[in-house]
């Protein structure tokens, strides 16, 4: 198997969810599988005041709990902490970075990657503490969590921050969704079939849908989520960066740069959504106590750490337009919210109806033809067409039926997104990983929104935990004349 070159990972924030949830596992997935070179280090860094064994023993515990059944493996998490050290830092003075020195010094030609898993915030004390202890080499990568800012100026200034020590090739801006197996599907679907290139434009396809619901609240993160709202926290980013790679013309290689150059290209045409426009082509909604899992949930406002007057929205929904020669006239539908009625992120392409059916009237309903990709839970690929329903029947009666494209069905783990990402970063591979224009672009049109609801008092609807939204999300579809693909 090939390996990535030896490297030094040094996490900030290990202690931290994201590190414990995500990052840890992935690294150890990853370690087991083969793909990091022997001789790699794994650096935690946090302000605990703990011992290395102490943090292995904290990890162990997550693991465990957080694995799915039978994934633990003591011997293979025996062999993976050997990679491990541990650092107390207080990441805002400069001094406790001496500790970090003195561990990295006599390794300058390895591979470094800093990936930093922590507020937004400290992203730039962080580079410039590494600058002020040369401890950033011609091999040294940074890792950026989302959210980069909540809207262009803040994003502007961080960036500017970590621009001062990194050039733009060594930031790795994560958005995870990238990382997900069937979305990468989506670039071999489109681009390696000749099946779908003539007809995947405004032509044949009648509109799209994007749908990324979640069932759970706010998990603890009601003072994060109020500042940010689902448009921050998942259109500017998740929901864009799926709708560029549905909507973005091929680009000439998988090269990140030029990936990212046609995803750029198409978040600059998305029609700025502004005036009376923002009534009709927008929702958005806050949830109200109900029942989710059969449980009784609390409203946005009544949520832990809550308080009654925000206005913050837990739901939107949009009816995006690309204003380019692909996709004249081919809305792009929106929507995302917590505490709906279930968990699942798919994105529909409903392709146009036929010109004139030859079929006989009364008994006859021929469906569209759509391609469904399901990100989660479960990943599949589906695509809806027409058949004869077989047998003998009077005069020819028609039906719709699911073609199953899933070809991973089997498989008894599959990689996390972080794990990918992971893999990517190891082998300096940024085509999954956002450019800062990118993430301005998408800002630009975000903050338009924002801002106009702002403008326009454009308040949330209310909507009862463990449903599908407010209602006005199914007018705004329908006012179209079309619906909400429901399966
Ligand atoms: C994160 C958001 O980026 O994505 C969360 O901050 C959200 O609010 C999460 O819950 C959803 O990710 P996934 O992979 O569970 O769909």
């Amino acid at each position: 198997m090939n390996k990535s070159k030896v490297s030094d990972i040094v996490i900030f924030g290990a202690s931290g969810d994201l590190a414990l949830r995500k990052l840890m596992p992935s690294l150890y997935h990853l370690g087991d599988d083969g793909h990091i070179a022997d001789g790699s280090r794994i650096i935690a860094v946090s302000r605990e005041d703990i011992t290395v064994e102490v943090y292995c023993e904290h990890m162990s515990q997550r693991f465990q709990m957080e694995f799915s059944e039978g994934v633990y493996n003591e011997e293979v998490f025996q062999n993976f902490i050997k990679s491990i050290e541990y650092l107390r830092i207080d990441l805002t003075v400069e001094e406790d970075y001496k500790a970090l020195s003195d561990l990295l010094s006599g390794y300058e030609d390895r591979e470094r990657i800093n990936y930093l898993s922590t507020a937004p915030s400290l992203f730039g004390i962080i580079c410039e503490n590494l600058n002020k202890q040369k401890l950033i080499t011609a091999n040294s990568r940074v890792v950026l969590e989302k959210p980069i800012g909540n809207d262009l100026k803040s994003s502007q200034v961080i960036n500017d921050k970590v621009a001062a020590h990194f050039v733009e090739s060594a930031i790795f801006r994560i958005d995870h969704y990238l990382g997900k197996d069937t979305v990468q599907n989506i670039l071999a679907l489109r681009f390696s079939n000749m099946l779908f290139a003539p007809i995947w434009n405004a032509q044949y396809i009648d509109h799209i849908q994007i749908t990324i619901a979640e069932s759970v609240g706010l998990e603890g993160r009601w003072a994060y989520y109020n500042d940010y709202g689902a448009m921050r926290d998942m259109v500017q980013n998740h929901m864009l960066q799926l709708l560029c790679l549905v909507t973005m013309e091929p680009p000439s290689t998988l090269d990140g740069d030029n990936v990212r150059d046609e995803k750029l290209k198409v978040i600059r045409s998305l029609r700025s959504i502004e005036g009376s426009d923002l009534k009709l082509k927008t929702v958005r909604g806050q949830y109200a106590a109900g029942v989710s899992g059969q449980k009784a949930v609390p409203g946005f406002l009544e949520e832990d750490g809550g308080n009654s007057n925000s206005d913050t929205e837990t739901f939107v929904a949009i009816r995006a337009d690309i204003d380019n020669w692909r996709w004249n006239g081919v809305p792009i539908y929106l929507r995302t919210g917590k505490r709906l009625r279930e968990k699942y992120s798919e994105i529909v392409v409903d392709f146009k109806d036929v010109p004139h059916s030859i079929f006989p009237k009364g008994g006859v309903c021929i469906d569209s033809n759509k391609l469904v990709i399901r990100l989660q839970p479960d990943e599949s690929i589906s695509m809806f067409i027409m058949n004869k329903i077989p047998g003998l029947n009077e005069g020819m009666r028609l039906q719709q039926v699911e073609l199953d494209l899933n070809i991973a069905k089997n498989e008894p783990r599959r990689p996390s997104a972080y794990e990918h990402l992971l893999l990517d970063l190891l082998y300096n591979n940024n085509t999954l990983f956002m450019r800062r224009d990118e993430v301005e672009a998408a800002w630009v049109w975000a903050d338009k929104i924002i801002e106009g609801w702002k403008e326009n008092g454009i308040t949330p609807k209310k909507y009862t935990a463990g449903t599908d939204g407010p209602s006005s999300s199914i007018a705004l579809i329908e006012r179209d004349g079309r619906s909400w693909y429901e399966k």
